[in-house]
């Protein structure tokens, strides 16, 4: 499996831009997919890059409806004349966050293109064949991201803490191996996981994705020590990470002096094959 990190939020060197947001390429033995789509159309500047041609992408996932993971929606439907794009069914609910000065600043997904006939809307466990599938309601709370209390969601006429029910994250199998995909992990990456031990009774062997430790707009990341406990049991799990855009570069060392060689960055332009 070869997964090609198209844009977060630093590169590996120069010639790649980077941007807060998330899109990765992940060419497996039956797929060509993207793993969310980034902030804008800078997946597409990076994909040319890398050599990934999205028009032969034959699917993707859109991890849940923030417009980091989102905003390049518009362009790939452009690009990409084939692909069907797996959203949970309540990606397209308007979603807001905290703003320092009290504004409610709109992080959603686009409104305008949900009508597109591509769109597959998904619920709490969806089977797209014998490699891939995706699963949201993660319930747990251990380890839950202080970050998210910044964040709602429309219900209504009024704002709510959002409860991230349009969070999907994504099981890949190949060759015996079990690789999980999480685009911000606001439920939690340990209780992402938890949901996997539970309800399928195995842990993955690989997990890639943000871990929502780094709160960008309001400039701060998780207490260290929390932080570590999240390390130590993560490492705990024997699984190798590749994390990368909301687990933010603090926390990711505070990580990794945890973690040693069972995580790495993954930056803009980066290539990976496990
Ligand atoms: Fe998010
Ligand atoms: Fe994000």
């Amino acid at each position: 499996m070869i997964i090609k990190t198209l844009s977060e939020n630093t590169s590996v060197s120069e010639g790649f831009k980077s941007e807060h947001g998330l899109s990765l390429y992940i060419e497996t033995e039956k797929h060509k997919l993207l793993f969310d789509l980034g902030a804008s159309a800078l997946f597409a500047e990076n994909a040319c890059k890398l050599d990934v041609d999205l028009a032969e992408v034959d699917l993707a996932v859109i991890s849940h409806g923030h417009y980091d993971h989102g905003g390049g929606l518009r362009a790939f439907l452009h690009l990409n004349d084939k692909a069907k794009i797996f959203l949970n069914r309540k990606a397209f609910v308007r979603h807001y966050s905290n703003r320092p000065g009290g504004e409610k600043a709109y992080i959603g997904l686009d409104a305008g293109l949900i009508q597109n006939d591509r769109f597959i809307f998904t619920g709490d466990r969806f089977v797209i064949d014998d490699e891939l599938e995706l699963f949201s309601n993660v319930k747990g709370m251990r380890f839950y991201p202080s970050g998210n209390r910044d964040l709602l969601m429309e219900l209504g006429t009024s704002l709510q803490p959002d409860d991230f029910a349009h969070e999907q994250n994504l099981v890949i199998r190949e060759d015996g191996k079990i690789v999980l995909a999480a685009g911000c992990a606001h439920r939690g990456i340990v209780n992402i996981i938890d949901h996997m031990v539970n309800t399928r009774s195995c842990l993955p062997h690989h997990v890639i994705g943000g871990f929502h430790l780094h709160n960008s707009p309001a400039g701060r990341h998780e207490e260290p020590a929390l932080i570590r406990q999240i390390g130590e049991h993560l490492k705990s799990t024997g699984a190798k990470y590749y994390t990368c855009h909301c687990t933010g570069i603090e926390p990711f060392k505070m990580l990794k002096e945890i973690m040693g060689d069972h995580i790495q960055y993954l930056a803009t332009g980066s290539q990976l094959t496990i």
